[in-house]
């Protein structure tokens, strides 16, 4: 990849999510004010990223993407300026194709034109979706020719690959430059979706590390279609992911669950630290299914998902976390209490829910020692 860009996964903010093609410049600047002035940028969400639909219907009369009169009049230097006066970056996007997904011009046999322009205009991440006519040639030869324009243009471009998985991309994402790569189709706000999405991560873990990360699709965490339950159950599965963090609901108007969820500080610390592998499911009994990670500290993340209709007991043992000891200190990462254990780890999961634990050998100061405690259920 073309950088130390994205030593950790990246984290920030994306409007296709919950906005699709009716976004405009005000909408990307009240973004950025929100990412502010919610702590979401003090959490570590960096980037505003302008999804599909910016550009305008055709190149300018140089050959160059311009944007939208009617939703960019200002342009999007302007709005780059914008988002670094405030500390954050600028996403842009286009496809490996003749046009985008929704029908705008778009960059194949057009890379380099495209890639100084944005480098010009002062972007720091491209988004490469996967439309248009291709001419029959291979993904990784399209996506390789983006990823050595960017080497070319003159500006550090986190490159985010957006191939939808068809062509194995983790197998050569990073060779073609690229820093994170889509190993699926969209996600959607509802439950089936996080879980379908979920299940085609089983596997991929081998793939994954510093400036290559697989990207299993950006966050519904506080859109419409999904309970609180089911939003922390994404919001913990994709943190022991080392997904990229890419928040897809509107900023302006969240309520103080939803910041919360998305800021927790255990949570996020689980998706930033890399200890050498992203989490993985460590068992499947069907409807409730127990996914790890080691932490680079010697501790082990935990999340306890629960896919059933109904309340499940689901537990698991330091030993099967691959823990040696004869006590433990259990933080339950969003109820945020501390509990001792000897070795189990339980909690009563509500449906379509999870809980987050770290579990880490030796009892903690203040935590009275060797008491097995059940940890908390989540609230729902
Ligand atoms: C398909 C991508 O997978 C989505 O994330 C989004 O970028 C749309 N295209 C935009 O048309």
């Amino acid at each position: 990849p073309l950088g130390n860009l994205a030593p950790t996964p990246p984290m920030g903010w994306n409007s296709w999510n919950r906005f699709e093609c009716n976004i405009n410049e005000q909408l990307i600047r009240e973004t950025a004010d929100a990412l502010v002035s919610s702590g979401m940028a003090a959490a570590g969400y960096k980037y505003v990223n302008i999804d599909d639909c910016w550009m305008a219907s055709q190149r300018d009369g140089a050959g160059r993407l311009a944007a939208d009169p009617a939703r960019f009049p200002s342009g999007i230097k302007v709005l780059a300026d914008y988002v670094h006066a405030k500390g954050l970056k600028l996403g842009i996007y286009s496809s490996a194709g003749s046009h985008t997904c929704q029908g705008r011009p778009a960059s194949l046999y057009h890379e380099e034109v495209d890639a100084r322009t944005w480098a010009e205009w002062g972007v720091d991440l491209l988004k490469y979706d996967n439309c248009g006519q291709q001419d029959g040639i291979p993904a990784k030869e399209r996506y390789k020719r983006m990823g050595d324009a960017l080497a070319k243009a003159g500006r550090p471009i986190l490159y985010s690959i957006c191939e939808w998985g068809q062509n194995q991309p983790w197998l050569w994402g990073a060779e073609v430059g690229g820093h994170l790569w889509r190993t699926t189709g969209d996600i959607t706000d509802t439950w089936a979706s996080v879980m379908d999405l979920l299940d085609q991560q089983v596997g991929l873990e081998a793939y994954s590390g510093p400036n290559k990360w697989n990207d299993p699709d950006m966050l519904e965490v506080g859109n419409p279609g999904l309970t609180r339950g089911e939003s922390r159950a994404h919001m913990s599965l994709w943190s022991l992911l080392n997904a990229p963090l890419i928040a897809g609901n509107d900023l302006r108007s969240m309520d103080s669950w939803t910041r919360s969820a998305l800021t927790d500080p255990d949570v996020l610390a689980v998706n930033q630290d890399w200890s050498g592998r992203q989490g993985a499911k460590l068992r499947d009994d069907g409807l409730t299914e127990v996914w790890s990670k080691k932490m680079s500290d010697g501790s082990v993340a935990v999340v306890l998902l629960n896919r059933s209709p109904e309340t499940a007991v689901i537990s698991t043992t330091a030993a099967a976390l691959g823990l040696s000891g004869t006590s433990y200190t259990v933080k339950d990462l969003w109820s945020n209490t501390t509990r001792s254990s000897a070795g189990t780890v339980r909690a009563h999961v509500p449906s379509h829910d999870a809980a987050m634990f770290r579990i880490t050998p030796g009892a903690a100061a203040g935590v009275p020692p060797l008491v097995t405690v059940e940890p908390v259920s989540p609230t729902p």
